[in-house]
């Protein structure tokens, strides 16, 4: 892969040609006449013939003896059927391909293809996912793989109106990168202490202040959830947090991003069964989230007052760990008997929710965690499963995620349900019976949020990391996707 990717709206001698087409185009759109011609009719030639296929999120190369003589076709699938996810998965690929053929440059025509193109949003897609295709998880590979490749770097040249959001999409993605990056680094690498080192060097580079509340703080400060998971773990737990407060920002009261970063999570002495264990690295991936929402807010200078709180914590076995039967006093004073110790992440979560809303009176809250099992068995990896007390702040959270191709799907959360989380000796249990997992997640975090904070829950467990090569957007390889980090950068452009 490259080392970055360029945008530019020029370029004069392009190593390859990339032109995004419908499944089925019998005629070409009129504004690509020129380019066909630039490249001997290759592209007229290619749809003349029977067997010519455009599926969505497809690549394929024609070779010509005119022009720069490589072209890409970008299949866009059946015409009018989510031609940005098409889009999306095509030009991530393309990345890929490219950096395979060692093209150095590419023009890339999309726009003619498309049915009443808002630019904003294709130059996004397209940048984001050009990015996006330009990771893969080799870093790690050793002495008995092939050597990388060691290509510099990648100049697209885009139509006009989309060169300005190709290339802040490029720089959205690249936020979202170094989060998929951190998450796919191992627990036996990424522990607490890591993250904690990574926030504050991140911090540094790009101008958010960083603030840690340590263990020894943590507990101090009563904090009981985050110091009771954290007991057994390679590292202290700690609660990260990121601040971007840019002068002038349009609002008063700050947005706060909450996300869960358990860097493995065995389950404790609750201990999960071998194959549910597997992968459990990505359990820091509500966390990963925010830390890219948080560099891209920084990095693009969103004009939004935010604050990320990350906590983090290792959930092992030790002689320091914590049990079931154990009962905690958590940082707001509810207390909670401890039923099983794989439900580590709502603890965590309920100290940096209560501390967010007693120390920052945010605006609204919204939290990313990959908390249950029962989200993946109910939703897979299609979207997250959202759970929100205010019709505003949802609305922002569904519209930005329509936007970028990370699908919301609310889940309701009544007053009914906070019977599920009845405990005999103290406030609440940290699990439940069997029934409405997710929910009983979603009811016990909303014993940590203060009445009146507009505040959601979105539970990423099943989106957070793609299991097989390819998922249904096209646009990942096996591992940690980000989801999230384009949905918040999304929402907090449009914050109202
Ligand atoms: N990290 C897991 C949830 C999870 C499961 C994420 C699968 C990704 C894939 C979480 O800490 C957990 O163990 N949840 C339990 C909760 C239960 C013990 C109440 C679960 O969902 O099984
Ligand atoms: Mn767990
Ligand atoms: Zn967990």
């Amino acid at each position: 892969m490259y080392k970055s990717i360029k945008i530019t709206d020029k370029i004069a001698k392009p190593d390859a040609l990339a032109v995004a087409l419908f499944d089925k185009t019998k005629k070409l759109p009129a504004a690509y006449d020129k380019l066909d011609k630039s490249c001997g009719g290759a592209l007229s030639s290619a749809i003349g013939r029977a067997e010519f296929t455009a599926g969505a999120g497809s690549v394929a190369c024609v070779y010509t003896t005119k022009g720069p003589g490589r072209v890409y076709i970008l299949g866009l699938g059946e015409k009018g059927n989510g031609d940005l996810v098409a889009l999306r998965s095509a030009a991530a690929s393309l990345t890929a391909a490219a950096a395979r053929a060692r093209v150095k440059s590419i023009d890339i025509h999309v726009t003619p293809a498309l049915d009443k193109p808002d630019a904003e949003l294709v130059g996004r897609a397209l940048g984001e996912a050009l990015e996006l295709g330009n990771l893969a998880f080799d870093e790690r590979k050793g002495s008995t793989s092939p050597k990388k490749d060691g290509l510099k770097s990648l100049t697209v040249a885009v139509e006009k109106s989309l060169y300005k959001p190709a290339k802040r999409g490029v720089t959205i993605a690249e936020s979202a990168n170094a989060s998929r990056r951190l998450a796919a680094t191992p627990p036996n690498v990424c522990n607490p202490g890591y993250l904690v080192k990574y926030c504050r060097k991140m911090a540094q580079k790009t101008g958010l202040s960083c603030s840690v509340i340590d263990a020894k703080k943590a507990k101090a400060m009563g904090m009981g959830g985050l110091t009771a998971v954290g007991s057994g773990g390679s590292t202290p737990p700690a609660l990260i947090c990121l601040e971007h407060k840019p002068r002038g920002a349009k609002n008063k009261k700050p947005l706060v991003l909450v996300g869960k970063a358990i860097t493995f999570d065995t389950g404790g002495y609750s201990i999960k069964p071998p194959t549910s264990m597997v992968r459990m690295k990505y359990d820091k991936c509500g966390g990963m989230a925010v830390l890219g929402a948080m560099h891209a807010a920084a990095t693009l200078k969103l004009p939004v007052h935010v604050v990320g709180l990350i906590a983090t914590a290792e959930n092992m076995i030790d002689a320091a760990s914590y049990r079931v039967d154990d009962i905690l006093t958590m940082y707001n004073g509810v207390t909670v008997e401890i039923t099983n110790t794989d439900a580590e992440g709502r603890l965590v979560l309920a100290d940096a929710l209560a501390y967010g809303c007693k120390h920052y009176k945010p605006a609204a809250m919204v939290e990313l965690s990959t908390l249950t099992g029962g989200v993946v068995v109910a939703l897979g990896e299609y979207c997250a499963g959202a759970f929100c007390n205010d019709e505003k702040l949802r609305k922002q959270l569904f519209d930005a995620g329509a936007d970028v191709g990370e699908r919301l799907w609310r889940l309701p959360l009544w007053k009914e349900h906070r019977r599920l989380m009845r405990s005999s000796q103290a406030d609440i249990v940290n699990s439940g019976i069997r029934e409405a997992h997710p929910i009983q997640g979603a009811v016990f975090l909303s014993y940590f949020v203060e009445e009146n904070v507009p505040w959601a829950h979105l539970d990423i467990a099943g989106v957070a990391d793609i299991g097989a090569d390819r998922d249904w957007t096209g646009l990942f390889p096996k591992g940690p996707t980000a989801f999230g980090v384009r949905l918040l950068v999304r929402a907090m452009e449009q914050w109202k």
